[in-house]
């Protein structure tokens, strides 16, 4: 009996909360949106999805954060406050600030830099 009601925990209880918690973590991402954006703000001009320009490439900062769970915070709050970053060049300045679009749009950008 004991074992029987455990199993049944584990069938109707465990496991459905588990499939909801990771349906939640992989929320759709809307790659055709993404990309959108990052060329109207002009991502694209410094980072290839898997090219490295003047910024590090988009594979390369996914596999960077892989085991971060912050990630998409951290990430958000670079492209949304533009720290300073350092150029090729040595030089410094302010890396680009997404101004103009939903926090949704944001963050489906994050997810997607962070699925390459
Ligand atoms: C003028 C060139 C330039 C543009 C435009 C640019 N970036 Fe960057 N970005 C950089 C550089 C350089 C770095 C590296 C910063 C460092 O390693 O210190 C960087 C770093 C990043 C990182 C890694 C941040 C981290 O915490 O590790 C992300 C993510 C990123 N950029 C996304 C974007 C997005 C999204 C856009 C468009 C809104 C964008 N970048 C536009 C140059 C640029």
């Amino acid at each position: 009996m004991k074992i029987r009601s455990n199993v049944k925990i584990l069938l109707f209880g465990i496991l459905p909360m588990m499939a909801a918690f990771s349906a939640l973590a992989d929320e759709p991402v809307d790659a055709d949106a993404a990309m959108k954006v990052a060329r109207s703000e002009s991502c694209l001009r410094c980072h290839g999805v898997s090219k490295k320009k003047e910024g590090p490439s988009y594979t390369v900062i996914a596999a960077f954060y892989k085991s971060n769970p912050d990630a998409v915070d951290v990430i958000y709050e670079h492209i949304t406050t533009g720290p300073k970053v350092k150029l090729t060049d040595g030089h410094k300045e302010k890396h680009k600030a997404i101004l103009d679009k939903s926090p949704e749009e944001i963050r489906n950008l994050v997810r997607w830099i962070l699925a390459q």
